[in-house]
């Protein structure tokens, strides 16, 4: 199955500007910012790139690194392509300063990582290991010392195998480990670093992992199994809120990750636009909505029947918990139009010619990083978004120049943050955007095959060669905005 039947990231807006006088969206608490010049951003817009441990990091033995359950999947035979693993990766636990000085060449002034709970607790809990923890503080010091702002994301897939074995997110028990880890590894760092997220993507973690299997730890669970272990997870995030403020000052702020998925009206109308806002409730039901709404939607409930997850109300508050901001991980989107069903919208199918990068999942929707921020922001009242993933795969290859002329790429970030401008243009407030990725890495199940890197990195040599789309971000840095 593909990496992601599901679309990616963000979500749609009930207004959009084109229709509704400024009146209704000023309404909606987005005030249009009169004042950016055509295709820029606001002063002091936030420019930054994304990685994650397991995809970058290798030293997986190193240090007192305990083992992840990506470790474990990708040593299994047939579950990665060509048996690739992160054992290495980009070694960026050894070359961290090489690639900081890239960040520092291209401009940008945020870097968004993961911290490895397996180097933090080998076993999940109990001892922590102090040399994981100097790790980070090495990589954030010179972080610091390049000028660049940290954003941590506490947990990007790679759980401790010694929590698997215990049942993993099936287990409420993890649930209360991992806001202990949290309030642990931020309480630690939280001089170096000012902007946690809990979690990455849950969707993607909780539906391939343990729904279709495609992911570590490649279970696939029955439905009830799969909205109960869904529900440890959202109820992870909100008690890693709670103990990552606890455990931290007035300076930090707590957020998450997520890849809700993207409605987009297929045509622009008012009744199409109502019916995306719905959708972006309704197709998000079991993460980004309960966490904004601490609610399940009636429909959602409806659907599991039997299989609903069994909650108290004191979980969906602590689901709920207030964040101080949300990321949203962008890469494509479904068209979504009205229809007379009781939930008033039906998504339309893509033919088999709708274009998609590298990635078959990737279909190109550029409008989609203009429709993701507008209902986070219309629907929920989010005052503080950040887009925390863009990018796309391509088929990268070193010319005989030397130089790796990834056109398609260029051509995808430029649409892309042609819309996104767009949305910042009529004041929705999209304080960043951090670019997946700074380099090629390691593609999860696709292994190295993909890379959506905008540096070339030779895995035998760890070369890394800059590409003609990290000339083209370099450009938009330097600029605040388009050409
Ligand atoms: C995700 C992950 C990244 C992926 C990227 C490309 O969003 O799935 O955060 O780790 O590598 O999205 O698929």
């Amino acid at each position: 199955m593909d990496r992601r039947n599901f679309v990616k990231a963000g979500c749609t807006l009930a207004a959009a500007s084109t229709l509704l006088p400024a009146t209704l969206i000023e309404a909606a608490g987005a005030t249009p910012q009169r004042t950016i010049a055509p295709r820029s951003f606001p002063a002091g817009f936030l420019w930054g790139s994304a990685t994650a441990s397991y995809q970058v990091e290798g030293a997986s033995g190193e240090d007192g690194r305990g083992l992840s359950i990506w470790d474990t999947f990708s040593h299994t035979p047939g579950k990665v392509a060509n048996g690739d693993t992160g054992d290495v990766a980009d070694d960026h636990f050894h070359r961290y300063k090489e690639d900081i000085a890239l960040m520092k060449a291209l401009g940008v002034r945020g870097y968004r990582f993961s911290i490895a709970w397996p180097r933090i607790f080998p076993q999940g809990v109990g001892a922590p290991n102090p040399r994981g923890l100097d790790f980070y503080k090495r990589m954030l010091d010179e972080l610091a010392n390049a000028g660049i702002t940290p954003f941590c994301t506490l947990f990007h897939w790679d759980l401790p195998q010694a929590l698997e074995d215990k049942g993993g997110w099936q287990n409420r028990d993890t649930s209360k480990a991992f806001a202990d880890y949290c309030a642990y590894a931020a309480g630690a760092l939280k001089d170096r670093i000012p902007n946690f997220m809990t979690m990455n993507e849950m969707w993607t973690f909780v539906e391939l992992g343990y729904g279709n299997g495609s992911h570590a730890p490649g279970r696939k669970l029955d439905s009830a199994a799969l909205a109960a272990t869904a529900h440890n997870v959202v109820l992870a995030h909100g008690l890693a809120v709670g103990s990552i403020r606890a455990a931290c000052n007035q300076n930090t702020r707590v957020g998450i990750a997520d890849n809700a998925n993207v409605m987009v009206p297929a045509i622009e109308t008012e009744e199409n636009i109502r019916a995306a806002a719905t959708a972006m409730r309704e197709e998000n039901a079991r993460y980004l909505t309960v966490l904004m709404e601490g609610r399940y939607t009636e429909n959602y409930l409806n659907k599991l029947g039997a299989a609903a997850p069994k909650f108290t109300p004191e979980e969906m508050k602590t689901i709920a918990s207030p964040m101080d901001f949300v990321g949203l991980n962008v890469y494509n989107g479904n068209y979504v139009q009205a229809d007379d069903s009781n939930l008033g919208y039906q998504k339309l199918s893509m033919p088999s010619s709708y274009p998609s990068m590298l990635s078959p999942w990737l279909k190109i929707v550029p409008e989609a990083l203009y429709w993701s921020p507008r209902l986070a922001h219309q629907n929920w009242g989010v005052k503080n978004i950040y887009i925390t993933e863009n990018g796309c795969s391509s088929d990268d290859r070193i010319a005989a120049d030397g130089h790796v002329y990834d056109t398609d790429r260029v051509m995808f970030l430029r649409n892309y943050l042609t819309h996104l401008q767009r949305a910042v243009s009529e004041g929705i407030p999209v304080k960043g955007y951090f670019l997946w990725s700074l380099m090629d890495n390691y593609e999860w199940a696709d292994g190295y095959g993909k890379r959506f890197g905008i540096t070339y990195v030779d895995f035998k040599t760890q070369k890394r060669t800059p590409k003609l789309s990290s000339e083209f971000y370099r450009y938009v840095i330097a600029r605040n905005g388009l050409e």
